[in-house]
Parts: structure tokens; C-alpha cells; sequence
């Protein structure tokens, strides 16, 4: 359905968990205490509400959702709803070998993986865990079972994981994965992390070779990442850049959070609570259109918002 700014809302994005197996410090994943999580049927019964306002993409994400036993059973429900066309998986990769294919058999196509080095040490260093073996298997194993597109999602921050740009930029020229930078977001206690931000179009700049893709923006392709492309590349290269370039105006998301509220806008505060509603269709399809109804005209990181919100909560 359309929003109160004009913009098309057909994107929904799941988080089924807060639980996460790494501890990326930029994500404020840490120990989190509340671990309320809605169930299969429950993330059913929202998604088919979402599905009557007009959703037909939804990607499920958590923290990390293959931290879920029933992540292949809530995949499934949801892939059968009546108007649900496409269902992908944000996923931090460490449990993706043993469940890509079952994952893919559940109705899963399109996997983004969460990956910012390819140096184990660094890895572990980043993540808490010496896990980056496991990641490339999960990455190999998703090619094998043939999920498309395969993503990686990579943060730089400087003077840290910035110069593993190049190495990141050439798996996308020796496999057909698309590697995107995501600048970083101020999501973690840290205080201040502007300074830490590598911009889109420094990372850019570096590789001239790249170049602009022109992309058909059919509702699937919609995206808030610009894609490069170079010569010889299997995969492209994406820029999502909500600090240096603000995408609000072409935004057609919205977020339901583990607990069974709703955020409508990444960047501010104000969610929407479902669980009252969830057992009536009607209730709660009228509650998700004015969830949909109250998403703000943008985001608020550049005006100071987003410390001690936890990436962990929202999925991304
Ligand atoms: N800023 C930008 N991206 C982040 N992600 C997690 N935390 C941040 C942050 N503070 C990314 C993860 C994941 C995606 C969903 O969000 O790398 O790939």
C-alpha cells in the first residue's frame, strides 16, 4: 500500500530473533536479556496481515535467524502466504553449510551474507569468534544448492577493516556474489562514530574501474543499494549509503521486530505493537495498515540518533 509520504510499501523485513552467535561491536548485539520471540505461527499470522496491505517481498533477519530451529518451518509458512513473492535471508553465515538447502527447499531464494574482512584473524577479531572458515562453507554451500542472488554485506570502518575493501571487491570478480558497502550506522555504545564512517564514494573512488549499473527498478529490483559493475566482474559492487546519501524518498520497507512490534522507519524511535491484535485478522490487519500509515519521512542518524538502539533488535 501506499504510505502517508507517497511511497509504495511492499518490503518487509522479519527479525525472528535478537540471539546472535558473533558480537560484532558496530551491531551492539552483546548479551541481550529480553529474548521474547514470536512463533512460527505467530510470524505466520503477521506476515499474512502484512501480505492483505500489500507486502510481497519479506526477508527474514534477526539478530541471527539461523540461530533458529524453526527457521526452515517459519520460512516455509511464510513463502506459502497468498501473495508473498519473494523471501530472502539476511544471515551472518556461520550455520548456512547445513541449512542452505533446506532453507532453499522451504522457499528461500536470495541470500545477503554479513561479511567485513577476509582475514580470519580479523574476523575474529571483529566478531568475537574464529568463525571465518565456517562463513566461506556457507557461502559455497549456497552456490552448490544454487540460492541467487548470493550477497555479501560489508561495514567498513577506518582504520580497522578498510583496506580489506580490494580483497572484499574481488570475490565479486571471481564469483557471481554481489559484494555491497554499508556505511556504518550509529548503532552501537561506542558514543560518537561519525569519524569511523567510510564513505561510498571514498571506497568509489579507489576503484575507477567501477562502473554505474543501470538497473530496470521493477519492484524486486528496488533497492536501496547503487550497483557498479567492471569488466571481467561476475558479481557487481553495491554502495548503500544511509549516512553520506539519504534513500528515505525510495524507502519501501518496514520492519516487524522479534517481540511483535512493528518500526517503521530504521532511523526513529516509535514502533507499533501487534500482540494484542494477533489473534484477530481483522484487528490486526487494520493495526500493520497503521503501523504502515505512521512511517516517517526519514531517518534521524545524521541528527544524532542511534546510539544504544542495537542492530541486534531490528535486523537491519
Ligand atoms: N551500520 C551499518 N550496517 C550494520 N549492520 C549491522 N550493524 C550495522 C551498523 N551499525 C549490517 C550487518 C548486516 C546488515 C543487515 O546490517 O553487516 O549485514
Amino acid at each position: 500500500m501506499i504510505d502517508s509520504y507517497g511511497r509504495k510499501i511492499n518490503y518487509l523485513r522479519v527479525s525472528v530473533t535478537k540471539r546472535c552467535n558473533l558480537n560484532c561491536s558496530y551491531c551492539g548485539a552483546c548479551n541481550e536479556k529480553d529474548n521474547t520471540e514470536l512463533s512460527a505461527e505467530q510470524i505466520e499470522k503477521i506476515v499474512r496481515a502484512f501480505a492483505k496491505c500489500g507486502i510481497t517481498k519479506v526477508r527474514l533477519t534477526g539478530g541471527e535467524p539461523l540461530v533458529r530451529k524453526d527457521i526452515c518451518d517459519i520460512a516455509e509458512r511464510i513463502s506459502k502466504i497468498d501473495g508473498i513473492k519473494k523471501l530472502a535471508l539476511t544471515t551472518n553465515g556461520i550455520n548456512l553449510k547445513d541449512c542452505a538447502k533446506l532453507l532453499k527447499d522451504a522457499g528461500v531464494t536470495a541470500v545477503n551474507i554479513s561479511l567485513d574482512t577476509t582475514d580470519s584473524e580479523q574476523y575474529k577479531s571483529l566478531t568475537g569468534y574464529d568463525g571465518l572458515t565456517k562463513v566461506f562453507d556457507g557461502i559455497a554451500e549456497c552456490e552448490r544448492v544454487g540460492l541467487s542472488p548470493i550477497r555479501l554485506n560489508a561495514v567498513l570502518i577506518k582504520d580497522k577493516n578498510d583496506i580489506q575493501a580490494e580483497s572484499l571487491i574481488n570475490i565479486a570478480r571471481d564469483r557471481k556474489i554481489d559484494v555491497r558497502f554499508i556505511e556504518l550506522m550509529p548503532f552501537s555504545d561506542d558514543g560518537e562514530n561519525e569519524n569511523l564512517v567510510v564513505r561510498g564514494e571514498d571506497i568509489l573512488k579507489q576503484f575507477a574501474f567501477l562502473k554505474p549499473v543501470i538497473t530496470a527498478k521493477n519492484d524486486f529490483e528496488k533497492s536501496v543499494a547503487r550497483y557498479y559493475e567492471a569488466e571481467g566482474f561476475k558479481g557487481r559492487i553495491g554502495f548503500i549509503t544511509p549516512i553520506s546519501d539519504k534513500f528515505c524518498s525510495e524507502c519501501n520497507r518496514i520492519r516487524l521486530l522479534s517481540d511483535g512490534k512493528v518500526k517503521a522507519c530504521l532511523g526513529n524511535d516509535g514502533v507499533i505493537d501487534l500482540m494484542d491484535v494477533i489473534d484477530n485478522e481483522e484487528l490486526l490487519t487494520n493495526r500493520v495498515r497503521e503501523a504502515i500509515l505512521s512511517k516517517p519521512m526519514e531517518h534521524k542518524f545524521t541528527c544524532g540518533y542511534g546510539a544504544s538502539h542495537g542492530l541486534n533488535k531490528i535486523g537491519g
